[in-house]
């Protein structure tokens, strides 16, 4: 008999950018298993179902699955331009937020999905492309390149569809004219909601350019992301997971909480990962699959 048995999983993706942040895809766009008929939203859970069906076509069951490596870069090279601090953060937030859930995988509902994030710092001394040494949540010294947030990450919003608890605010540092020009296009032609930043409404700050610019900027985003917007704005904007809202001022992601906790991320590191696969900033088009098989007898 098997005890204590254990699986860990690593993953190389990937394909549609969607189905990789675990964005909410529509029904037209899940992805059904033709063998078992379950849907996918996000290639996340197929990876680890697949892991999930291949022990049981060699007759194991019951054995709950590590996953030891998941993350992103935050930057890369000029034929990486995935690897970016954005979908790094989309996508740890959005991993986060989808284990933390405790809802399992299509196939397995009541196994919980236990995570390592990769990784916790950057490996400046890797070597392959500049993405290898980008994937850490902190610059060697310590210094956060992003916040991630585990409070509250659950609530609010379901699966993302445009990431609950992520805005898209102005940088207090960008040239106001460019602020302006940011904002006149967001609620122009972008199609933000700006009604709330008008004179006598609730996010309506007289002079306070910043302010306003980042409503709109973040409803843009809030509205657009799911298809592709992003947070630019001509370089004035930038993304935060530092809940803007205010009093009645509620922006678009708001999940009430106003967690000020910033940088407080101290995902477990993982042991070597030399010789091991992890979710590639490259985009290819297949997924495959690399397990380690552990088992404790
Ligand atoms: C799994 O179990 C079934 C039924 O006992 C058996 O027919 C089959 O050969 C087993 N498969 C493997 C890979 O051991
Ligand atoms: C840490 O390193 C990053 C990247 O090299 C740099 O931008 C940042 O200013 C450094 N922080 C401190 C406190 O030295
Ligand atoms: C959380 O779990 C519920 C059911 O347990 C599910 O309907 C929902 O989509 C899950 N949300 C996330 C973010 O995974
Ligand atoms: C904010 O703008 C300043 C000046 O343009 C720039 O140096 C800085 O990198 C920007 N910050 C972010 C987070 O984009
Ligand atoms: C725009 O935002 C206001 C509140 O700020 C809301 O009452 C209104 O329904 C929104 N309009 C649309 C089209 O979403
Ligand atoms: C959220 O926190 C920020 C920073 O501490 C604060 O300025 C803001 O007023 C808070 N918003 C709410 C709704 O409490």
């Amino acid at each position: 008999m098997l005890n204590h048995t254990m699986v860990i999983l690593e993953v190389m993706a990937s394909s549609l950018l969607s189905m990789l942040f675990f964005r909410s895809l529509n029904p037209d766009n899940m992805i059904e298993d033709p063998n078992t008929l379950s849907s996918y939203t996000n290639m996340f859970d197929a990876m680890v179902d697949a892991a999930y069906y291949s022990m049981q076509a060699l007759n194991f069951t019951g054995i709950s699955i590590i996953v030891t490596q998941s993350g992103w870069p935050s930057s890369g090279g000029a034929n990486e331009p995935d690897a970016n601090v954005d979908n790094a953060l989309a996508y740890n937030s959005n991993l986060i937020r989808h284990v933390l859930n405790d809802s399992g995988t299509p196939s397995q509902q009541k196994l919980p999905i236990n995570t390592y994030i990769y990784e916790l710092f950057n490996e400046d001394l890797r070597v392959g492309s500049l993405s290898e040494k980008n994937w850490g949540v902190f610059f060697p010294n310590g210094t956060a390149l992003y916040s991630l947030n585990f409070v509250n990450a659950v609530e609010g919003d379901t699966l993302s569809k445009a990431m609950p608890g992520v805005f898209c605010v102005a940088n207090s540092s960008a040239d106001s004219r460019d602020l302006k020009e940011g904002l006149d296009w967001a609620c122009g032609p972008g199609g933000a909601n700006c009604s709330a930043i008008q004179p006598g409404k609730s996010c309506y700050e007289a002079g306070n350019l910043f302010a306003v610019a980042s409503y709109a900027f973040n409803d843009y985003y809030h509205r657009t992301q799911e298809s592709g917007g992003t947070c630019n704005f001509g370089n004035t904007a930038m993304i935060t997971t530092n809940d803007p809202s205010h009093g009645s001022c509620i922006f678009a992601g708001s999940t009430g909480s106003n967690s000020t906790t910033n940088g407080g991320t101290t995902p477990d590191p993982l042991g070597p990962s030399n010789g091991v696969a992890r979710l590639q900033a490259k985009l290819a088009h297949v997924a495959s699959m690399l397990l380690l098989l552990c088992f404790y007898l």
